[in-house]
């Protein structure tokens, strides 16, 4: 059975209020999420950093900061985002920071750096050098532990040839001569090996790998304090079991129970608690029992679908009686612009609210105006209280940022 997260008449006053398409969060399923990872961790000294890159609006990034949560980012742009909302500790991951955010990375005390190639630690270096921090800089090597985390071939990280982290030996080299340069703390080891991950078994192996290396490290009187384990841990969008955190943390623990644990959960603190209002512009028959449901949400809205086939469930905010078979299509001029295929509803009719649920992580955030469609706004909601988080940003807007050229004028 699907749960709605609030009464119909609630997700009509949004769509009155607010027009449709909109994102739908809720803040009390969004502090419970967070609050899981807090206490099943609290007996272990660790930080939660929450990947800004699943949800990154400000108010939700405000609601987990406030309830102590860090951040992981990938971007300067992400880096603002984290500092306004005050999240502390951050780490700064990703393959292809420029010069620029590695200086600004070197210069924030706040900020722990995961290195992702030699390229990258000769930057730093260099910058240490050309412009030295008022502190040492933390610094992980990112581990590609060549592990399949079993998950989608476009979120998977951890294999071998991935783009992601460097091999045992090459981080070993990294943190050799990192150990004889003042500015740079051998800190920790980070490994992150993909997202929506349904077991604990490529977890296991990971982490098996990466303790093995920190005890190679030791060896070498290299001596790091802290473990990022990443993010990753699936939710259910098709009543999946799912990885208990219970289970996670009591394994976290057996494997790095004596350091300091850095965590970057995304998707299992935003990912349901976000959901996509949407309206039925009409309805097209294919066959008696085979219908077109066209949305006035589209692909540059939420991509998950059309990029990742991912499924996320899709519900009517009041079901009508009978049944009838599916496709839910946006209005996009492209065949991949669906949602779903073939699902099983109640009927629906044109002006119909329908519910696309699980879209609060890599929803939002990956929306594009493809088509010069809007931006389309996220309304937060705690209890009966609902409140725009991010307007709309329509077609006048977008348009101000582009002019002729010159030549044209
Ligand atoms: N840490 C790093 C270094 C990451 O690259 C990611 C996600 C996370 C943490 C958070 O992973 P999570 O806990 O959310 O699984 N757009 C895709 C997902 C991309 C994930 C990218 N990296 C999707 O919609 O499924």
């Amino acid at each position: 059975m699907t749960q709605y997260l609030h009464q119909p008449q609630l997700y009509q006053q949004i769509a009155e209020q607010y027009g449709t398409p909109c994102y739908i969060y809720d803040e009390n399923l969004l502090r419970a999420n967070y609050q899981q990872f807090a206490e099943n961790f609290a007996d272990l000294n660790c930080h939660i950093c929450f990947a800004v890159k699943a949800n990154s609006n400000l108010a939700v990034l405000n609601i987990l900061s406030a309830l102590g949560a860090g951040a992981d980012i990938v971007s300067a742009g992400e880096l603002t985002r984290a500092m306004q909302a005050n999240m502390r500790p951050i780490i700064f991951s990703g393959v292809g920071k420029n010069r620029a955010e590695l200086l600004q990375a070197i210069h924030n005390p706040d900020i722990r750096i995961n290195i992702e190639s030699e390229a990258e630690f000769a930057k730093i270096v260099e910058l240490c050098e050309q412009s030295p921090p008022a502190h040492q800089v933390k610094i992980s090597v990112r581990i590609n532990p060549d592990v399949d985390a079993g998950t989608h071939d476009k979120i998977s990280t951890g294999r071998k040839g991935d783009k992601f982290g460097l091999s045992m030996a090459r981080a070993l080299a990294i943190y050799q001569q990192a150990k004889n340069i003042d500015a740079i703390q051998p800190y920790g080891v980070a490994v992150h090996i993909g997202s929506q991950i349904l077991s604990l078994d490529p977890y296991r192996l990971a982490f098996g790998k990466i303790n093995e290396f920190i005890a190679t490290l030791t060896a070498q009187d290299i001596h790091l304090q802290a473990v990022d384990i990443g993010g990753g841990l699936g939710i259910s969008y098709q009543q999946q079991d799912i990885i208990a955190i219970k289970d996670y943390a009591a394994m976290v623990k057996e494997f790095f129970g004596d350091y300091k644990i850095y965590m970057e959960p995304g998707r299992r603190i935003v990912g349901n608690m976000g959901e996509l209002l949407s309206r039925v512009i009409a309805i097209k028959p294919i066959d008696d029992d085979h219908h077109i449901a066209i949305l006035d949400a589209a692909m540059n809205d939420l991509m998950r679908p059309t990029l990742y086939q991912a499924w996320h469930d899709i519900v009517a905010v009041a079901p009508r009686d009978g049944k009838m078979l599916y496709d839910f299509v946006g209005p996009i001029c492209e065949t991949g612009d669906k949602f779903a295929e073939k699902r099983t509803l109640n009927l629906l009719q044109e002006n119909d609210l329908i519910i696309i649920k699980d879209c609060g992580a890599y929803g939002a955030v990956m929306a594009s105006a493809y088509n010069s469609r809007d931006i389309i706004c996220e309304v937060m909601v705690r209890g009966n209280d609902t409140a725009l988080v991010r307007r709309r940003i329509g077609i006048e807007e977008l348009l101000s940022f582009e002019q002729l050229a010159d030549w044209q004028k």
